[in-house]
């Protein structure tokens, strides 16, 4: 069976459990983020083992379910928890729910993250917007022959395409507007993907600030390039969960990024459940 069989199989799955609900936008919720989920309602929840070819997640704080439900009344499909390459997952496997999203119609996805903080002015659980990334995790999903039919829209499933504005001018945004709604400021900032899953070195970190980033994480990046390749609109957001290192006199901890998520977590919560209603307006005020 061929990947692209895979992906449809799954996604056959989940539309046949998800009755007609057809969501248009997709979120992804990284570590200690995944509150939001409660809060959709006529939820369908499918945990990632029971889906056909489905990765499944094995670090502490990313549960693996998806919740398909509405979200402030839009029709929204969340992944609660995702793969990482650390754990030792092929970049075709990491990439495997985006491709399922894509599939069932998706066409905006949020991605959301936990993320280092390399510029010096980001406090401790401050939300930032991704206006662009640098891919530094040493691999691209996307190697190996191109398979067109993940491209959804004319001019899209291409071998190259470009990446200008890989993070949706129009999305960001709107996640602005929905921030500021809630009382929070929304900085910009770039997004280095590093694969993990050793944090940082303070010379890595003083290396990324001169290259133009001020987040460091282990994710997302691949999911971006996937959805673009789809013609898949993204907006991405990430957590400051730590100082990235030798920024802090504490030591870098799983616990303190997966605490510092928890604790802004309901902050996200009602940025996302804005901007996801938001969103989904402006698709179905273009077909
Ligand atoms: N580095 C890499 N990934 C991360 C970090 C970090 O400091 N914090 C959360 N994810």
């Amino acid at each position: 069976m061929t990947y692209f069989d895979q992906v449809n199989e799954a996604a056959q799955f989940l539309r046949a459990k998800m009755d007609r609900l057809a969501p248009t936008v997709g979120v992804v919720l990284g570590s200690g983020l995944g509150s939001v989920a409660n809060a959709v309602t006529e939820a369908v929840i499918v945990p990632y083992g029971e889906i056909p070819h489905f990765p499944q997640s094995t670090v502490e704080g990313h549960s693996g379910r998806i919740v398909a439900g509405r979200l402030g009344g839009a029709p929204v499909i969340i992944m609660q928890g995702r793969v990482h390459s650390y754990e030792g997952y092929s970049p075709a496997e990491v990439t495997f729910p985006m491709r399922v999203l894509g599939m069932l119609g998706v066409q905006a996805v949020v991605l959301t993250n936990a993320a280092g903080g390399i510029d010096e002015n980001y406090q401790l659980g401050q939300l930032i917007t991704i206006a662009d990334h640098i891919n530094f995790m040493g691999w691209n999903p996307l190697v190996g022959p191109n398979e067109p039919r993940f491209g959804l829209r004319k001019g899209t499933g291409l071998r190259f395409f470009d990446m200008t504005e890989a993070y949706s001018e129009r999305l960001r945004r709107l996640a602005q507007q929905a921030a500021a709604d809630e009382g929070i400021s929304l900085d910009e900032g770039v997004y280095l993907a590093v694969s993990g899953p050793s944090f940082e070195t303070p010379a890595e970190i003083r290396a990324f600030r001169t290259m133009g980033a001020t987040l460091v994480g282990m994710s997302t990046v691949p999911e971006t390039i996937v959805a673009r390749h789809m013609g898949i609109e993204v907006l991405g957001i990430s957590c400051v969960t730590n100082k990235a290192a030798g920024l802090s006199t504490t030591p870098l901890s799983h616990e303190e990024v997966f605490e510092t998520g928890r604790l802004v977590e309901r902050r996200l919560a009602g940025v996302l459940e804005r901007v996801v209603v938001w969103i989904s307006t402006l698709l179905e005020a273009e077909r």
